[in-house]
């Protein structure tokens, strides 16, 4: 196998009510846990690569390791880039052998969006490369942008059949409730998301893949980890189960995670480094790290996208 696209990936889950899971790498840790769990459950997988992951690790380390992760693995595994927020970002990523790029041109206004995307749509499709464009505009913080949630918004329906005929994309990533990071809703309230929008987005874009980001379901095992030795995060909470699972039985295809990685990682770590104060190893924290990296997305791959065994 070799690095590919998301396209018949996309194709298959669509048509199978199944998500493709896009996680976001920043090391070797990060990408071990995640393609061994792939490859326990025979799953197809997105690696996404942040601007702020290219800056720690550098493009040429990430994309090797991800070379490395398909020939341990066999798997079809697509790189893409997570929220490249101009053509010459999307640029290099391409040059430098993603197969997929996001231009994230969500908190520009309509025209604007529409201009840059097409823009990497016409640069990454004459490179084999497919893209992700946005439109709505989710709260929560990244590396380099922040959203309040104020600023944020919900996709309008009735302007995707007109991005997506003018710009060329192969998949949208929609605005419907969800937001980055590990403070999704208010703690003791029940979870929403605007399903309708959902299904009015799938109405007017028949077979065509929808992108759920800020897909963290903040799992308490990890939050308490960290809250009882030494973290600070109270109030934690992501986007239950079953409501990514509905989506993925509807027309999304690709289920963004990052955060949950992060907090497994963390979590793991800090209470390995309490149970054990005088380990100065880091293969002996980072070991359990990547172990209950692996389980989450075995977790993920079966319960919550559906696409064990598609691979
Ligand atoms: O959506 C954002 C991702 O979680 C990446 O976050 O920009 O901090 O790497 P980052
Ligand atoms: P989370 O913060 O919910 O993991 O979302 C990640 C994401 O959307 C990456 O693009
Ligand atoms: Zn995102």
């Amino acid at each position: 196998m070799a690095i590919v696209t998301s396209t018949e990936m996309f194709k298959k889950a669509y048509e199978g009510g199944y998500a493709i899971g896009a996680f976001n790498v920043n090391n070797m840790e990060i990408i071990q846990g995640i393609t061994e769990a792939a490859k326990e459950v025979s799953a197809p997988l997105i690696l996404q690569v942040s601007a702020g992951a290219r800056k720690y690790a550098n493009h040429t380390y990430l994309m090797k390791l991800i070379e490395a992760a398909v020939i341990e693995t066999g798997l079809p595994i697509c790189v893409h880039l997570d929220h490249g927020d101009s053509f010459e970002l999307c640029k290099s990523c391409v040059d430098g052998g993603f197969s997929s790029v996001m231009i994230d041109g969500s908190s520009r206004s309509f025209e604007d969006n529409i201009a840059v995307t097409k823009q990497v749509v016409e640069y990454a499709h004459a490179h084999g490369v497919v893209v992700e464009g946005e439109l709505g505009t989710l709260a929560g913080v990244e590396d380099d942008v922040k959203v309040s949630a104020e600023d944020s918004s919900y996709t309008r329906p009735e302007e995707v059949e007109e991005f997506v005929t003018r710009t060329g994309v192969d998949s949208l990533a929609i605005a419907i409730g969800t937001s980055h990071g590990a403070y999704k809703f208010k703690p003791g309230t029940k979870p929403q998301l605007r399903f309708d929008i959902l299904e009015e987005v799938s109405r007017r874009l028949p077979g065509f893949p929808i992108v759920l980001h800020g897909s963290s379901s903040v799992p308490q095992e990890f939050v308490r980890m960290i809250n009882e030795n030494g973290g600070n995060m109270p109030g934690a909470v992501g986007v239950p189960e079953e409501m990514l699972r509905q989506a993925a039985r509807m027309a999304v295809c690709k289920i963004n995670i990052d955060s949950d990685l992060r907090l497994a990682m963390t979590g793991t770590v800090r209470q390995y480094l309490a149970e054990h104060p005088a380990d100065f190893d880091p293969r002996a924290y980072l070991k359990p790290a990547r172990e209950n990296i692996k389980e989450l997305v075995k977790h993920k791959l079966i319960h919550v996208l559906g696409c064990d065994g598609k691979a």
